[in-house]
């Protein structure tokens, strides 16, 4: 099996290399794993017994990913990992230099944590001396590990005298219908996703980094992620916590994410060239109502059938919906507010974002429900994008009944640094 889209792309921006050194533990796992599935007995017994060509998954916690590339940043058209620490932060530093040296750190230290390596000496050199590495990664592998950095509207106010190299389209965005926004999970001057096939790989990349900003920088808010399938051999369409694959109809080839992505050459400030726009909304579901619709109705607000995926004018995941089809009784076949239809390029003007969301959970609400949602992040050269589509989406769709967008972040994403720079240096320039 490979990582292949339907229309034959992959969307993995740099290839796995190897694990570097002995002492990191290599694990792979799932139904392409046969021989070691031995070894890991027990838990992935299930997975194991997949038939060959069965959609299964091969997890391979070797996997690393460069970040020193000169091009895009790791983590937005690279295959999605299992799970996603999205964070992000209120600076408290007073100078463009203190953010300038905070950038400069964070960059080196990404650079470690991405290849595997901690972000700096655990030896007890002298009595008293903190370990640079808080150390809970140290036998893991690098788990195919990116960190994402983005930079909020607050960067370029009066503060750090930016204001003149503000991206051109970094505005906070507009309040959008059905919005319930609450303000402590709302914004931030920068945000960081890590991204892993090991939750506790991306969660140590993210405290590492936060502990680094200390006296620069203060946490906000943060979503936990999960949920995804691993970006490995096999990989299939995840599923939301509404049951329903998610995924289907995204961006796959570089020539879509050239037009409807990146940032090229004088479509922005010059820093910005290669570098995208990330729109982050921490969206809660309300399971339980959902759990009590019948299935018919549910695979009405998508217009997609739950267990296969295909719209429901075709028969199978990737058949292209259609839009104008009707039934016997002359009635269409999807409906306008269906949650498909509002959304789809054919119906918005040729508009395309990449989505790269993930599952969340907080546990249990004060009423005892279920707690959960998704983390919902996109990227696209131009935050116009996400913004006409919520307002068609918050105005009428179906699943609205089920969903409420309760936190909100918008980030200019800079291209990654070269060997010997950092991110975003050029902002300074
Ligand atoms: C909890 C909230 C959401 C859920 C559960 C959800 C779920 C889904 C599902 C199941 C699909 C169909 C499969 C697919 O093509 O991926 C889909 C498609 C899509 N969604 Fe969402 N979505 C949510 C929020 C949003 C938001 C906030 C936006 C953008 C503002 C969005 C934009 C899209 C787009 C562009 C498509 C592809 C439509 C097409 O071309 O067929 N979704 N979503």
């Amino acid at each position: 099996m490979s990582n292949s889209r339907p229309d034959g792309s992959s969307s993995e921006t740099v290839p796995a290399a190897p694990a570097r050194g002995l002492s990191r533990r290599r694990l792979v796992a799932g139904a392409g794993a046969l021989g070691v599935a031995g070894a890991a007995a027990g838990f992935f017994t299930g997975r194991a017994t997949a038939e060959p060509g069965e959609a299964g998954e091969i997890l391979d916690l070797s996997r690393r990913y460069e970040f020193y590339t000169g091009g895009h940043q790791a983590g937005i058209a690279t295959l999605p990992q299992r799970y996603c620490v999205f964070m992000t932060f209120d600076v408290t530093a007073v100078t463009a230099e203190a953010v300038k040296v905070l950038l400069a750190r964070w960059s080196a230290a990404i650079a470690q944590l991405m290849a595997g390596l901690p972000v700096g000496s655990i030896e007890p050199t002298r009595s008293g001396a903190v370990a640079a590495d808080t150390g809970e990664a140290l036998d893991l592998a690098p788990s195919g590990l990116t960190v994402t950095l983005g930079l909020g509207p607050g960067l370029f106010d009066e503060r750090f005298g930016l204001a003149d190299r503000r991206p051109r389209l970094l505005e906070d965005l507009p309040e959008l219908p059905s919005d319930q926004l609450r303000p402590p999970l709302t914004g931030g001057d920068l945000s960081l996703q890590a991204c892993a096939d090991d939750p506790q790989v991306a969660y140590h990349a993210i405290r590492d980094l936060a502990r680094m900003a200390r006296g620069s920088a203060n946490t906000r808010w943060v979503v936990l992620g999960f949920g995804r399938a691993s970006a490995g051999s096999g990989q299939t369409t995840p599923r939301n916590l509404l049951g329903f694959k998610d995924g289907t109809r995204n961006l796959t080839s570089a020539g879509e994410l050239d037009e409807h992505v990146w940032l090229g050459d004088g479509t922005d400030v010059d820093w910005m060239t290669g570098g995208t726009y990330q729109v982050v909304r921490k969206i809660r579901m309300d399971i339980e109502i959902w759990d009590a619709d019948d299935i018919t109705d549910q695979q009405g607000i998508f217009a997609r059938k739950k267990i296969s995926g295909a719209p429901l004018t075709g028969k199978s995941e990737f058949d292209t919906p259609d839009f104008s089809a009707t039934d016997a009784s002359g009635d269409l076949v999807i409906d306008p507010t269906s949650h498909v239809a509002l959304a789809a390029h054919e119906n918005n003007d040729g508009i395309k974002i990449l989505r790269r969301s993930y599952n969340f959970t907080d546990g249990i609400n004060d009423l005892g429900q279920l707690d959960a949602g998704l983390l919902f992040v996109s990227y696209q050269r131009t935050p116009a994008s996400f913004i006409a589509l919520q307002r068609r989406l918050g105005a009428s769709d179906r699943l609205n009944e089920y969903i409420a967008h309760v936190g909100s972040g918008i980030f200019a994403v800079p291209p990654a640094p070269t060997k010997g720079h950092f991110l975003a240096e050029d902002m300074f320039a």
